[in-house]
């Protein structure tokens, strides 16, 4: 007799934000650094990609918020194509997360708060950074560091307008856990009207 393929299943079909939760917090008592950290992808109108690290600083129904640099790269990509895709992977645990969705930005109040929230030295750091430009050597960036901590002794920098945070509106989320012999799992779940989600398994 053939093993009962859903007695095997592990990952459940239902609400995949509270999936997210439970492996979330499984990875941040088991990863050894940064379990918050995610693979961001975004492309410019025509199709071209780019990819790189950030991390996650807050998530639930609405969405799931990383803060940046609007001048950056992906800024300029993403003020020209909202569409990006996220990626967890957590090496330990063998299991990753993909999402995909458009961003909006977080508002002033909320991007605030979390830049206040910062070290100080963080928030001069990203206050100095024309972040994706050319520098000519780490000595001018440090010293625009300098230059700010000697405005503001107390690292109280304001936060500079076009740094900020994008909530990334899940419109598919899925998710993939390493199995026995590579027969892995895999479960995509799809946004269906304004509440519910429809979710299938598929091959690995
Ligand atoms: C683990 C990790 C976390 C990072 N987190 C952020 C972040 O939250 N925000 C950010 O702007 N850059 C972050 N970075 C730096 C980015 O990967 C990237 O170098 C930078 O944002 C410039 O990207 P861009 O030129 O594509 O805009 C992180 C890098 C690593 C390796």
């Amino acid at each position: 007799m053939s093993p009962s393929l859903p007695d095997d299943e592990t990952i459940p079909a239902g609400d995949p934000i509270a999936l997210f939760d439970a492996w979330f917090a499984e990875a941040r008592a088991s990863e050894p650094n940064d379990p918050n950290a995610m693979a961001l992808a975004t492309a410019t109108p025509g199709g071209l990609p780019s990819l790189r690290m950030v991390l996650l600083k807050g998530h639930g129904p609405d969405g799931f918020v990383f803060y940046t640099n609007f001048h950056s790269r992906k800024g300029q990509e993403l003020a020209a194509n909202p569409h990006v895709a996220l990626l967890f992977h957590w090496k330990s645990l063998r299991r990753q997360i993909r999402i995909e969705g458009p961003v909006s930005e977080v508002s002033p109040d909320e991007a605030d708060a979390y830049f206040a929230s910062r070290h100080p030295e963080s928030r001069l750091g990203s206050a100095a950074s024309d972040q994706s430009r050319p520098l000519d050597s780490r000595e001018t960036y440090l010293a625009r560091v300098a230059a700010l901590r000697e405005r503001y002794p107390d690292g109280h920098v304001p936060r500079p307008a076009h740094w900020s945070g994008y909530r990334v509106r899940p419109n598919a989320i899925e998710f993939w856990h390493d199995r026995v012999h590579r027969l892995h799992e895999r479960r995509r779940f799809v946004r269906d009207g304004d509440q519910g989600w429809t979710s299938t398994l598929l091959y690995p």
